[in-house]
């Protein structure tokens, strides 16, 4: 492991908003967390919004400056580039920010029904092919579901036209309520096709969105309200639409 690595793991064990559990700790039990970070982590009862696959968390810590009444937790299984997210949120002194490292297969395991709101999926990798690692796969949402309150929103920012297509086909074969859907956010940024607000929440760019726009790649974002209770079904699709 090199040097910086090293590093940056020690530092992060300072971190008070970052939170690494053990292995054993959240594989099929309760962590201690689950059912408790407003009150322990937060101090709040204000609505809690996770971006899972965050990286170096740059919509944790850009949506927490935006909406102090709201908490921000970004999940990820990469600990070197969740420092940069974590150094940030402790350096500027922004509380409604944390971090959380595990697999996100865990997730139902840290979190009790009701208790998140919002859940952005930022730059995930599509998994062409792997309906069981897709974060917006069926699978995937059940897991949300069983922790996010009536009425909760998923937010899906991606340069993969596989992603984006695959999670609108689900979205429509369910008949859940869409909230946007746009092909290419720059694009329509630009044309002042964006609210103001949508705009300035939009233009948050990630570490991997930054890679992506240099090649060339349109942008697109979907948000949608999931049920509650109705099961959740795959959408017919054909894997080889699209190489991306
Ligand atoms: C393509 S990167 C995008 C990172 C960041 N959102 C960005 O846009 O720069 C995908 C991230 O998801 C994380 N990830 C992928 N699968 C995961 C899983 N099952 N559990 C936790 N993190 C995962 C990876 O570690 C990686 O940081």
């Amino acid at each position: 492991m090199g040097k910086d690595k090293i590093r940056r793991f020690e530092e992060n064990k300072s971190f008070k908003c970052l939170y690494q559990p053990d292995f054993e700790e959240v594989f099929r039990r309760d962590h201690e967390m689950k059912g408790r970070w407003h009150a322990e982590c937060f101090g709040n009862e204000n609505p809690i919004v996770l971006e899972l696959g965050c990286g170096r968390g740059e919509y944790t810590v850009g949506l927490a400056r935006k909406y102090p009444d709201k908490n921000f937790i970004g999940v990820d299984i990469k600990g070197a580039r969740m420092w940069r997210g974590a150094k940030t949120a402790t350096e500027e002194g922004i509380s409604n920010a944390a971090f959380l490292r595990t697999r996100i297969e865990f997730i139902e395991w840290l979190f009790s029904p009701g208790e998140v709101s919002e859940i952005w999926i930022t730059f995930a990798d599509p998994q062409i092919r792997r309906d069981n690692k897709r974060l917006t796969a069926p699978m995937f949402l059940d897991r949300y579901r069983k922790f996010m309150k009536p009425g909760g929103i998923i937010h899906l920012k991606t340069d993969s036209p596989y992603l984006h297509e695959y999670s609108c086909a689900l979205v429509k074969k369910n008949q859940f309520e869409v909230l946007a859907e746009i092909k290419d956010v720059y694009s329509d940024m630009e044309r002042g096709m964006l609210s103001p607000e949508m705009s300035e929440i939009l233009s948050i760019k990630t570490h991997y969105e930054q890679h992506f726009l240099s090649q060339g790649h349109p942008i697109t974002y979907l948000s949608f309200v999931l049920p509650e209770d109705k099961k959740i079904a795959a959408p017919e699709w054909n894997h080889d639409l699209y190489p991306r």
